[in-house]
């Protein structure tokens, strides 16, 4: 029986944030969501989540997100040990192994838990400590062995001494316990340290055997205390993942200059340009082409989509769609098949029939367009009245003259044609062509009126009032 216990109760204080430290973001989801996702491939019967510090926020988020967990206060936080002291009743007479991560130790691998855990049952100890060998191993706990490296003691950094701050094996936050073993230890820890908190890591050294399982790649055991450590799990994540979709067929020009989220799949053959960012979890289908520079949020593309310089955010795109330069698809915007919308082209809420084009500064919003539609430049959907938004329907086949103010509500039926610079402020059916501008004037030979004679000193410069104006026709 295996029961996994994340701890995230603490502060994080050295986060300068208003934001519990678990839930500061890494590639598009929160630091404890890395956690809680790394230790599912090992399908616990039991997750325990130690919440304390806004635990109704973490609660809230976690909710969401993850089933079966079960939360469990820590109020007031007097340190880790005091963290998995809160499972003693809930956990009760659980006779199995108890796997306790860090929520601030994001990185982790599935597959390194999987060995850890085995690790442990193999070895028949009381605890496995996850350990690393650290160039850098400032900040971390020290691991001290005997010689058949069984552990003895683990050491906090502000505690050691500096004979023992030059020992490179850490504590990575995560252990294995033999629960009943570490139960019968938790309540004897004492808050005899610098911190004058009740550590996990004394409960390790009170264990017998206490065995230690290190782990190679030194990142995955990176905790996350300060900004620079977030910044550092973010750089490892990205890397994660362009060597993942570099390796699944997807071609990256400039792969550090991109972003990419969890919740982001690819096709085959997708060429991402230099500049991309993916967040949320988007679908992006075979042959895409994305960016240069494109910022894409939980949208879905189809297959053979590209995306030049532009801004897709909940947005769903047929296959062969052209989005940008320049442009931007807001919530709800939806593209058929090989629909282009060009430069400084807006779409929000809006359907688009396949082959629609709007290619130049225009505002689709609520609007549904049929099949082949084409928007003149300069159009813009007036869907606000001051205080509701109304619908605009454009009939398939229908074109739009440039500069048009669509006032809506308002329908347009099919192949209707709306002359430039019209403001349609009725429905038009079918086949009918819509004008609605002044009708132009002309004045024939007209003169163009003189220049008032440059006046002198004596009225300052002024131009005399009769002068000024032209009288109206
Ligand atoms: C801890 C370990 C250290 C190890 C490091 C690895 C202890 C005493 N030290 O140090 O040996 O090298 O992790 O990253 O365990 N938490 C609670 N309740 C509390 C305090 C903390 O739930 O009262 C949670 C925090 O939310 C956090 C985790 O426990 O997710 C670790 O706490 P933190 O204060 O960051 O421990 P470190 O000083 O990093
Ligand atoms: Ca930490």
């Amino acid at each position: 029986m295996l029961a996994v216990a994340v701890l995230a109760a603490g502060k994080g204080t050295r986060m300068c944030s208003a934001h519990p430290k678990v839930l500061q973001p890494l590639a598009g989801a929160t630091l404890v969501d890395w956690v809680l996702e790394s230790c599912e491939l090992l399908n616990p019967q039991r997750r325990l989540l130690v919440v304390g510090h806004q635990a109704e926020r973490v609660q809230q988020h976690v909710q969401r997100r993850h089933q079966q967990v079960e939360f469990v206060l820590q109020q007031p936080q007097r340190g880790t040990g005091h963290s998995v002291q809160q499972l003693l009743q809930p956990l009760g007479n659980f006779s199995g192994t108890l796997l306790v991560l860090n929520g601030d130790v994001p990185l982790l691998r599935s597959t390194t838990l999987g060995r850890l855990v085995e690790h442990h049952h193999r070895s028949g100890s009381a605890v496995t400590v996850l350990t690393a060998c650290l160039e850098e191993p400032k900040g971390y706990g020290r691991v001290f062995c005997d010689e058949r490296q069984r552990v003895r003691a683990v050491v906090e950094d502000r505690d050691c001494t500096d004979e023992q701050r030059r020992n490179r094996l850490v504590n990575g936050g995560v252990y294995c316990f033999h629960w009943p073993a570490v139960a019968a230890v938790l309540p004897q820890l004492k808050a005899d340290n610098q911190q004058g908190e009740l550590y996990l890591t004394d409960a390790v050294g009170l264990l017998n055997p206490a065995t230690q399982l290190t782990v190679e790649d030194g990142t995955e055991i990176i905790g996350v205390n300060d900004r620079s450590q977030l910044a550092a799990c973010e750089q490892v994540v990205q890397q994660r993942l362009r060597q993942q979709w570099l390796a699944a067929g997807v071609s990256f020009l400039d792969p550090v200059s991109c972003s990419l989220s969890a919740g982001t799949r690819f096709g085959r053959d997708v060429v991402v340009e230099p500049q991309s960012h993916f967040r949320g979890s988007n679908s992006i289908g075979d042959g895409c082409r994305i960016g240069p520079g494109a910022l894409i949020e939980d949208s879905q593309l189809e297959a053979d989509v590209e995306v030049t310089f532009s801004v897709v955010r909940q947005a769903r795109l047929a296959r062969g769609s052209v989005v940008g330069p320049f442009a931007h698809l807001r919530p709800g915007a939806v593209l058929g098949e090989h629909c282009k919308v060009g430069n400084f082209v807006e779409v929000k809420n809006s359907r688009l029939g396949p082959e629609v084009k709007a290619s130049h500064l225009t505002y689709l919003g609520d609007a549904q367009l049929g099949r082949g539609v084409n928007v003149g430049a300069g159009t813009i959907t007036a869907n606000f009245d001051g205080a509701s938004k109304h619908p605009t329907t454009i009939g398939e086949g229908s074109s739009i003259g440039a500069n048009t103010v669509l006032v809506a509500p308002v329908t347009l039926g099919r192949d209707v044609t709306i002359a430039a610079g019209s403001t349609i402020t009725k429905d038009v059916t079918d086949d009918a062509l819509a004008i609605a501008r002044c009708r132009q004037v002309q004045k024939k030979a007209w003169h163009k009126p003189a220049a008032a004679p440059h006046s002198s000193s004596a009225t300052g410069g002024e131009i005399e009032p009769s002068s000024q104006g032209q009288a109206s026709t």
